[in-house]
């Protein structure tokens, strides 16, 4: 039986850390420049290979994103590290590849109300802006990950149904992208749900192309990545200290802690090549930083 369970679990993970973009993103309180630096040059150190660190939206949209050039530019980009950032439009994406970013990431939604509301367009309007970036990312070289939101339910539409999902993802992948983040934005997502989102999205799509994206609003996410991981997934976001949410998700908390996630991980033998104290550490830091509780269970245990 343990065996049975055993087997089903990857050997590795890829963790994408996306506390300085989804997490910092939605913060009340003004950070600066140099804590946003800061912390991804402190979360470089612990050996995760991905930090999303900036976001290229509109400053009037999402005005803790403003100073991502100047974050882009400030960091210490350490080799074999992805520093990727958001890009909704081409404007985004010349300004990020002004600000020196190796990796961009479109970002859809599988419901029309979210997609109205995050980026102002339907889900095909947005795919039609994601094509002209796709293309200049190909000519420069960079690759180009895709998500998609409110893969389980939209705050506006209700219920997604899985087919929804897949089709848009196939989609996104066919135009290019290299992976597709699946966003369980407001974290209602339980592990049969998510079983039966992956089950559709993996009739078109292969494992190695899937990431999940499991906020913790409702506490299901450590859950989810169980399930996902079963299922074959093995790579999942996750952000430092469980900071952030959706501005245009209301009441989405943030994704699931990174610090609790590589402690399942390692402690079943699945391997991350993350320094686990190190990111604690990190989490206590920022959360002390932003005068905010840390919502990961792991760095509060772990504190002296
Ligand atoms: P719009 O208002 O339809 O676009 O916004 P527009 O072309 O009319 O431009 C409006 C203003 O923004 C103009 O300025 C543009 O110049 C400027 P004005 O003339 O009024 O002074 N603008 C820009 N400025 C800087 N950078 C740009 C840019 N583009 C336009 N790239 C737009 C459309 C997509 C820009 C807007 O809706 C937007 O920025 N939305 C971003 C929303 C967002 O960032 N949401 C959070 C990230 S998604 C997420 O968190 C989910 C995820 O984590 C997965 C999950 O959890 O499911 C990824
Ligand atoms: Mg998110």
């Amino acid at each position: 039986m343990l065996n049975t369970i055993q087997n089903t679990l990857p050997k590795s993970v890829n963790i994408v850390e996306v506390g300085p973009r989804d997490g910092l993103q939605n913060e009340k309180s003004n950070i600066t420049v140099e804590q946003k630096v800061e912390l991804i040059n402190r979360l470089s150190k612990t050996g995760l290979a991905h930090i999303e660190s900036a976001s290229f939206v509109s400053p009037k949209w999402v005005p803790q994103m403003a100073s991502s050039d100047l974050v882009m530019k400030d960091i210490e980009k350490k080799e074999g590290i992805i520093y990727s950032a958001l890009t909704p439009n081409m404007r985004g994406f010349e300004n990020a590849i002004a600000s020196g970013c190796k990796q961009v990431a479109v970002f859809a939604a599988a419901s029309e109300g979210f997609s109205q509301k995050n980026i102002n367009c339907s889900i095909s309007e947005s795919l039609k802006r994601f094509e002209p970036i796709i293309e200049a990312a190909k000519s420069h070289n960079i690759p180009v990950r895709g998500y998609v939101s409110c893969v389980i339910a939209c705050p506006y539409d209700g219920e997604t149904e899985p087919s929804q999902v897949s089709t848009l993802t196939k989609e996104i992948l066919d135009m290019g992208c290299y992976e597709v983040s699946l966003g369980d934005t407001i974290g209602v997502g339980t592990p049969l749900k998510t079983a039966k989102m992956l089950e559709a999205c993996l009739h078109d799509s292969s494992t190695s192309q899937l990431a999940g994206h499991f906020h913790d609003t409702y506490g299901q996410a450590l859950a989810n990545v169980l399930i996902a991981m079963q299922m074959g997934i093995s790579t999942f976001d996750s952000s430092v200290a469980g900071l952030g949410g959706c501005p245009y998700a209301k009441g989405a908390s943030g994704n699931l802690a990174s610090e609790d996630l590589v402690y399942m991980l390692e402690n079943m033998g699945v391997s991350t090549g993350i320094d686990l104290a190190g990111l604690c550490e990190t989490g206590r830091w920022i959360s002390a930083m932003l005068n905010r509780t840390n919502a990961s269970k792991v760095g509060l245990a772990t504190a002296s």
